[in-house]
């Protein structure tokens, strides 16, 4: 085989004259009778090689049969290209290789789509034949800038005094909130490991073992439904520290993400990340994870809107309900159809009853008035107040929903964020980091009549808040910290608790009884038990930070081989039947396969 000495996509005017032997694979081919063009690609990028019969004539008649994705070594003098024939589009755009050998190292079947189209070929075919996908220059930079970010966070930690320790993928259930994947095991049989939802209980435990500093690059596997976003198996950078406090885990590890940021994309992050409380989110934003690319913040109205003679807005407030909206400038651009069936079907999605509006326009005296379906029910002071409270101006729109708070946030937020990108409020390549802090260390669960977590059963509470675990828990401030970048949580952790009663009283709030938290977590109650230092830690998701990175929204895009929506490898047709042996040695029984893998139907 012909050693190659250059990539692609590294030949310059600098190698004019120079023999090189290139390989790859043919993307595209032109036969022109008497030279034949052919673009070789390789990882690093495109170049044209050139076939010539008075050059050589064995190889042009070879170079005729090439077809798209062949595998070739091709071996010839670099030269510039002709006046006028050069690709400012390529890097390698004013030269070629006038090819004096040529070997074909491998034929291939036509490819089930073409490479330079795929972006417009049904992802399900992508994912079929990943191999042909990850061809693309597109999916490999997005595999390169995840290699570039590990190598970046590996050096990072190792620079800090942080040891990468492994921990085990077949182990005990952690609650992370989501379901988990289980392993039968066939030496114990009819008992299961589970596959981690994240490290959590190893890494407190590591603390306990004198490690410090730990980071680890590890995959965790949460049974949920994928989302654009979100993968049952997915990668986080996952760290803890002993003898910190909240603002040392936050500092050290905000670090890491300036880093990343500045080499990658030569982005600089304030330094220190800017904070707000998680109630201030909830309130302005809608969510605990706010957009701050742009302001359009939510306001509370039910002052006002209480006392208006609009039924919809009366009732809600008298219930316990809130009027709450935004004030999108420009808006007023949006038709009533506009609004009232599209913006009013969005909210809809999430489960708003209703949408109100006013657009703020002149009337014909030159006041600043609204024009509204509900502007009726208020009189001019109400409005007046209104409009002061949004500080509307002429061209804006109002919009209101009046429902139990969180209902109200939970239609509002998204709105914000799509009429922010209506609007073009922001610039999409901007980004805006904060740490949300101040969470609440349990919600209450009404259904189940019991708290929640707001993040996991190991967060620690705020030193002066300890004694209302006895009294008050619901008013209980939590050390827990989320990383958020234009919307997106991308990392997230807390102080712990290292004190063996604390945790054995936050179990008991959560209804887990102590038979429960001893099979459950006996072991790590033990641990605590011998010594453990105050410690804490944070996880990044690796996905949702490339995504970032490389400007998609698209998790599977990030990642080599992903799943589809079903938890699917659409390459390899997993999860898939097993064969009965498997199962007689694992003593275990299908009652019944009610799986169809798609593509079978
Ligand atoms: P948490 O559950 O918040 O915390 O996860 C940390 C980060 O991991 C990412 N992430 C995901 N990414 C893709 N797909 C998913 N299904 C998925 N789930 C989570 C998010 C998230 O911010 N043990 C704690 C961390 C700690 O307290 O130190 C934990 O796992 O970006
Ligand atoms: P209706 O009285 O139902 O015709 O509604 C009048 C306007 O109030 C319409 O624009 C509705 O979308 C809006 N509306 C109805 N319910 C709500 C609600 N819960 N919150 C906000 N607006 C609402």
């Amino acid at each position: 085989m012909l050693k190659r000495t250059h990539h692609c996509g590294e030949l310059r005017l600098e190698h004019d004259t120079q023999t090189v032997v290139v390989s790859g694979w043919v993307n595209s081919y032109r036969d022109h009778g008497n030279l034949v063009f052919v673009d070789l690609r390789d990882r690093n990028g495109l170049v044209q090689l050139v076939f010539d019969p008075e050059a050589d004539s064995e190889c042009h008649k070879t170079a005729r049969n090439l077809r798209c994705e062949w595998v070739i070594a091709a071996k010839g003098i670099v030269r510039p290209r002709g006046e006028g024939l050069e690709n400012p589009k390529l890097a390698t755009g004013q030269i070629e290789i006038l090819v004096t050998e040529l070997q074909v190292l491998n034929t291939s079947k036509t490819p089930p789509f073409e490479i330079d189209a795929a972006e417009q070929v049904n992802e399900e075919l992508r994912l079929q034949y990943r191999y042909i996908d990850l061809r693309r220059m597109d999916m490999l930079d997005k595999l390169s800038v995840r290699h570039r970010v590990t190598k970046i966070v590996r050096d990072y930690y190792d620079e800090n005094g942080f040891w990468e320790i492994e921990t085990p993928m077949l182990g005990k259930s952690t609650p992370e909130g989501a379901r988990d994947f289980l392993v039968p095991s066939r030496l114990c049989q009819g008992a299961f490991y589970a596959l981690p939802q994240s490290p959590q209980l190893f890494k407190q435990i590591l603390m306990v073992a004198n490690t410090d500093k730990y980071f680890q690059i590890v995959r965790c596997f949460r049974d949920e439904d994928p989302r654009a976003d979100r993968q049952a198996e997915f990668t986080q950078i996952d760290v803890e520290m002993s003898f910190v406090d909240a603002d040392d885990v936050m500092s050290m590890n905000e670090g890491v993400i300036r880093r990343v940021f500045k080499e990658i994309l030569d982005v600089d992050i304030p330094n220190p990340v800017p904070r707000i409380s998680y109630q201030q989110a909830v309130d302005e934003y809608g969510i605990d994870r706010p957009d701050m690319r742009f302001e359009m913040k939510l306001k509370d109205i039910s002052d006002i809107a209480k006392e208006s003679t609009f039924k919809v807005f009366t009732s809600t407030v008298e219930k316990g309900g809130i009027v709450k909206g935004l004030c999108a400038p420009g808006g007023a651009k949006y038709s009533r159809s506009d609004i009232e069936k599209t913006l009013t079907a969005f909210v809809g999605e999430y489960g708003a009853k209703g949408l109100a509006w006013m657009k703020i326009e002149k009337n014909e005296q030159g006041h600043v008035v609204p024009k509204s379906s509900i502007s009726k029910f208020f009189n001019d002071e109400q409005l007046a107040q209104l409009l002061e409270r949004f500080d509307a101006n002429e061209g804006d729109l109002i919009l209101l929903v009046a429902d139990k708070p969180d209902a109200a946030n939970k239609a509002l937020a998204p709105l914000r964020v799509r009429l922010g990108r209506e609007l073009e409020l922001f610039d999409p390549n901007e980004f805006k980091f904060v740490w949300v802090v101040d969470f609440p260390l349990f919600e209450w669960n009404e259904d189940q009549k019991r708290y929640d977590s707001l993040h996991h059963p190991f967060t620690c509470p705020v030193e002066e808040d300890m004694g209302k675990l006895e009294t008050d828990p619901a008013n209980i401030c939590s050390q827990a910290y989320d990383m958020v970048v234009n919307g997106s949580e991308i990392g997230g952790g807390s102080v712990r608790i290292h004190n063996p009663q604390v945790q054995a009283k936050v179990f008991d709030l959560l209804n887990i009884s102590k038979k429960q938290a001893e099979d459950r977590f006996g072991f790590f109650l033990k641990a605590l038990e011998y010594g453990a230092p105050p410690h804490g830690g944070i996880a990044f998701g690796l996905d949702r930070l490339v995504m970032l990175l490389t400007g998609t929204e698209n998790i599977r895009d990030v990642i080599a081989f992903p799943k589809t929506q079903r938890g699917q490898c659409l390459m390899t047709n997993a999860p898939s039947d097993v064969d009965q042996a498997q199962l007689d040695e694992l003593n275990l029984r299908v009652q019944k396969h009610l799986h169809q893998i798609e593509g079978d139907a």
